[in-house]
This record gives C-alpha cells, sequence and structure tokens, in this order.
C-alpha cells in the first residue's frame, strides 16, 4: 500500500465517499437553501459555482485535509520560487516566472531568470512592430501576410489554441497556419495557400530535434527556395526560429539573430507563455499577447494566495481527485459554450493527459491508486447532439466543467441567449435528471395510450445526478483567457502533487520517438524485415509488398 492510500485522510474520504455516494444531489439542494452560495465564488469576471457536484461541506473539508497532508502549499512556493520540482529531469518548472509581473527576482542555479525573460519579450515586441508597420519584409520588399507556425504538441497547441479562440482580437491583413502533423498533406495543403514573397514560417520547437518538425521545415524551405530561384540569402527573410538550442538553429540554416529563444525550465505544454508565443502574438498585436500574461500573472495570484476553500484551480483539481479516485470515474468532459473555445479540450489534452498520465510516483514506485483521467469535451451546443446521450443516459458518470460568457463578441439576435438557456439547461438537467412520475404526467398529458408508455418509460427517464461545475466570465478577452488558461494548470499541478507524481516530464512519449527512427531506416531498404514481432514484421512486409504497385 501507498502511504496515500494508507493516508487516515484518504480512508476517512473513503468512508465519507461510502456514506454519500447514493445521495441525491437534489435532496441536498431541496435541504439548504443555501448550498449554490456555499459553493460558488466570484473572483474577477469569472464567476465558479460548484454546486451541482456530490459533495456536501463535510466532502470539502476532508479533501482540503488531502491538499494540506501532501504539502499543497510548500509544493507551490516551490514551483514559484524556481525549486527543481521536476526531479526526472532534475529541472525548474518557471512557465509562470514567464507571467511574472510584479519584478520580483527568480534564480535557477543562481541567475536571476527576469533579466532574459524580459529582453526576449522586447525582442518580440519589436519584432511584432516590424512585421505589422511593414518594416519586415520579405526577399522582394513585400510585407508579410501570412505567418506559418511549424510545430508539435507544446509548440504548436497551445498557439493555435490561442490564435483561434482570440482571432476576434487579430491585426488586420495578417493571416495564421499551422502545421504540426507529418502526414504530407498538412505542409502540402498549406503551402498551397502561399505566397513566397509574403510568407513567414516560424519554426517551433523546444528541442529542433523533434522528427515531425524538422520534416516539415525542411520541406518549406525546399519549397521557399524552389520558387525564390534558389537564393539561400532569401531564407533569412522568411524563416525564423523559437527555440532553446541555438545550435541546431543554426544547422538548419536560421540566421540565429532570428531566433527567439526560451530555456529548459519552460515545459512544452506550458511553453505559449514563451518565445513559442510568438505567433499568438504576431497575430493579435504584442499588446494583446502581453493582456494573455497578464489574465494567468493575475491567477497565479489568485492561486498561490487564495485559501483553498475559495481557490478555483485548487477546488477543480481536488474534485477531480473526488470523482477520480473515488467514485472511479475514468474521464472528464470539458464543455465551453463557446464556440471560439473550440481547441481549447485539444489543448487541454496535452496539458493534463501528458502532465499525470503517470504509474510511478515521484519515489520510482509504481502506484496504487489511479491518475491523471482522459480528459475530452466539445463546444455546447454542438456536442449536446452527439455525445451528450452518454452523459445523461450511459452507464459511466462522466463529471463535467461547463464555461460560458455572460457577453458574447457576436450578439446577434436571439443567439445569445439560446446559447445561455441551454448551458443553464443542461447542468440543470444533468443533476436533477427527470424522474418516473415526472415522463408518465408528461406521456400521458401528450396521449400516448398505457400499452405505449410501458414501452417507453425507462427510456424516458433520467437518472440525474451527474457533477458539474459552471464557470461564467464576463466575456472572451485576452486577459480572461489568460486566467482559464493558467486555471487549468494549476488544477494539473494540485492533482500531480496529490498523486506524488512528476507531472513535468513525458517520458512516455519517448518510446514512440524511438521506434519509428528505427522503423524509418528499415522502411528504406527493399529486404524484408524480421527484427519485429511477426505482427509488426508482417505490415512491414505487406506494405513493402504493396507499395508503388
Ligand atoms: O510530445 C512530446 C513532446 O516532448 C512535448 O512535450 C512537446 O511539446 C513536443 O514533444 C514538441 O517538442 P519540441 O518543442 O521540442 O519540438
Amino acid at each position: 500500500m501507498s502511504l496515500l492510500t494508507e493516508s487516515k485522510v484518504w480512508k476517512d474520504l473513503n468512508s465519507h465517499y461510502n456514506e454519500i455516494k447514493s445521495t441525491k444531489m437534489i435532496d441536498l439542494f431541496e435541504a439548504d437553501k443555501d448550498r449554490f452560495n456555499k459553493f460558488s465564488f466570484e473572483f474577477d469576471d469569472i464567476f465558479f459555482d460548484y454546486s451541482k457536484n456530490i459533495i456536501t461541506e463535510k466532502t470539502i473539508e476532508l479533501l482540503i485535509s488531502l491538499a494540506e497532508q501532501s504539502d499543497l502549499k510548500i509544493w507551490i512556493e516551490k514551483m514559484f520560487s524556481g525549486a527543481k520540482i521536476n526531479i526526472t529531469e532534475n529541472r525548474a518548472v518557471l512557465h509562470v516566472a514567464l507571467r511574472q509581473k510584479n519584478g520580483d527576482s527568480v534564480y535557477v542555479d543562481g541567475w536571476d531568470v527576469l533579466p532574459k525573460i524580459k529582453s526576449v519579450q522586447n525582442k518580440m515586441k519589436d519584432f511584432c512592430k516590424n512585421v505589422h508597420s511593414g518594416l519586415w519584409q520579405g526577399y522582394s520588399g513585400k510585407k508579410v501576410t501570412d505567418i506559418v507556425n511549424i510545430g508539435i504538441g507544446g509548440s504548436d497547441l497551445g498557439p493555435a489554441m490561442v490564435c483561434d479562440a482570440l482571432k476576434y482580437y487579430a491585426v488586420e491583413g495578417l493571416n495564421v497556419h499551422f502545421v504540426s502533423n507529418v502526414d504530407g498533406t498538412h505542409i502540402s495543403e498549406t503551402l498551397k495557400k502561399l505566397n513566397p514573397e509574403t510568407v513567414l514560417f516560424v519554426v517551433a520547437s523546444k528541442t529542433f530535434t523533434t522528427q515531425e518538425t524538422i520534416a516539415n521545415a525542411t520541406t518549406a524551405k525546399k519549397w521557399f527556395l524552389e520558387k525564390t530561384g534558389n537564393n539561400e540569402k532569401n531564407i533569412e527573410k522568411h524563416f525564423i526560429a523559437l527555440s532553446t538550442n541555438e545550435e541546431a538553429v543554426k544547422n538548419f540554416g536560421i540566421n540565429t539573430n532570428n531566433m527567439f529563444e526560451f530555456w529548459n525550465w519552460v515545459g512544452g505544454r506550458f511553453s505559449l507563455w514563451s518565445a513559442i508565443g510568438l505567433p499568438i502574438a504576431l497575430y493579435i498585436g504584442y499588446d494583446n499577447y502581453d493582456k494573455l500574461l497578464e489574465g494567468a500573472y493575475k491567477m497565479d495570484l489568485h492561486f498561490r494566495n487564495a485559501p483553498f476553500e475559495k481557490n478555483i484551480p485548487v477546488l477543480l483539481a481536488l474534485l477531480g481527485v473526488w470523482y477520480n479516485n473515488f467514485f472511479g470515474c475514468r474521464t472528464y468532459a470539458i464543455i465551453p459554450y463557446d464556440q471560439y473555445l473550440e481547441k481549447l479540450t485539444d489543448y487541454l489534452q496535452q496539458l493534463d493527459m501528458e502532465s499525470n498520465g503517470k504509474y510511478v510516483d515521484k519515489n520510482g514506485e509504481f502506484v496504487d491508486y489511479t491518475t491523471g483521467p482522459v480528459i475530452w469535451g466539445k463546444p455546447g451546443t454542438n456536442a449536446q447532439h452527439s455525445f451528450f446521450q452518454l452523459i445523461h443516459q450511459g452507464t459511466q458518470l462522466i463529471p463535467a466543467d461547463f464555461l460560458c460568457p455572460i457577453e458574447n463578441l457576436n450578439d446577434i439576435g436571439e443567439h445569445h441567449q439560446i446559447l445561455l438557456s441551454n448551458f443553464f439547461g443542461q447542468t440543470e438537467a444533468l443533476m436533477k435528471g427527470k424522474n418516473e412520475n415526472e415522463v408518465l404526467l408528461e406521456l400521458r398529458k401528450s396521449g400516448v395510450p398505457d400499452d405505449k408508455i410501458k414501452i417507453i418509460l425507462n427510456h424516458k427517464v433520467f437518472q440525474g445526478n451527474k457533477p458539474t461545475n459552471s464557470i461564467l466570465y464576463q466575456k472572451l478577452t485576452p486577459e480572461l483567457l489568460g486566467k482559464i488558461l493558467a486555471i487549468y494548470e494549476h488544477k494539473v499541478f494540485v492533482q500531480g502533487i496529490i498523486w506524488n507524481i512528476n507531472s513535468f516530464d513525458q517520458w512516455g512519449v519517448e518510446l514512440g520517438k524511438q521506434l519509428a527512427g528505427k522503423i524509418l531506416s528499415e522502411l528504406k531498404i527493399p529486404d524484408k524485415i524480421s527484427s519485429h514481432d511477426c505482427s509488426t514484421n508482417g505490415l512491414i512486409n505487406y506494405y513493402k509488398s504493396k507499395k508503388n504497385k
């Protein structure tokens, strides 16, 4: 048994779960008219309601004791002060320093990281200004019209999601494209839309060795040279790099004056706050990018200073642990009722699942409890017409976060009220359900005969008691988005601390990289392969026998 599952508070939570598991939320609301006020609060322009959960005040007390037992407060301070909490890579975890606004020094290996951060941010700001004003010109003297970010994982998902979410704020006359997949279709279809005279390729890679990114960047470079008379000199006006690896950038053929640096203490999935955010700054303007950072900084202060019982990321994390480890929920849905947040769950999947998809704890032992859930979701109301059936009437319990703006950036006719009515209505329906009597009355009222009622009755019953958190925000601004992203980053952090895992490495991704490298060389020779298991050999050899037929 691990120290966690052996601990008194874990056992208390288990007994409490057995007491409360069949409790109906609807009865809890009935018994306590103040429940909404007890389990909701406002922070800045965000309202957080967690009253529609299968919890009582005792649940929250016990969950907070769990956080205290894990020394959460101490770990938060360790992260913010630059301690090397990424123990398997011996690195600090300092994405929070990238958005720090109070100027306090943060030291890593004896040097203050803030002046370095400021200097890269100033370089980004100047570069944006030059691109927007047309001072930065392509080889033939034309202004940049298209930014193409070439990167994958954290060097793609964050910037791609933020650019999409904040397109309302985009600078006029500038398009942004994201190429990530090594499938040649991605780069080919993107190149078709581009003019080599006005394109700017942003090669984004922390390591600058990632196979997919280097393959796509090489293809982009070849395309560019072919289209522009093979003059290598032209490259410097059309290729820039965002990386920690100056040597590899140089070897690729990008002038290091056109490189925007970041550091190994910025994890890939937390890197949109670093130079990796340059496509965002180019697309929405540096001032708006800075507001995104400002929003995240405000949430950092809230996370660091608010008591746990009034702390949005901490509560979200604890509720996630409650459902994951005690109710046995294996997945967690995130449903933004905001079309601009269409890519939010793609981004959160990497953030959460790459961070907490771990079965070994910080002591190197296999855990005897479940860790990170599967994160998924799509915007409402579309989601209502696809997977909501399973959330309402499926056999699994799926906790969910619902997010929605109070003001819509596109306030047309009744659209936003319709959207809101679905947002409010779904969380209510998930909580309340619809019992047999209600269904019976409804069917009788609409004149359905009794023999038909017998057949249909149970199909129309909703058991309800499905937990949701509601996050209402004033409107989608760069600052607000910064706050939302920081909420989820810190939620993932807190859960990693409770589960005693290192949320900052990603060894699980390495195996695939190694295997693909070996097989690639085998694909290049005509001979049959016999170095793998018979299924893999069979598949490779079948491919070889069929290609170019
Ligand atoms: O997928 C693994 C990973 O290491 C991610 O953590 C990272 O975001 C991605 O690869 C891209 O890595 P890089 O920025 O070094 O190209």
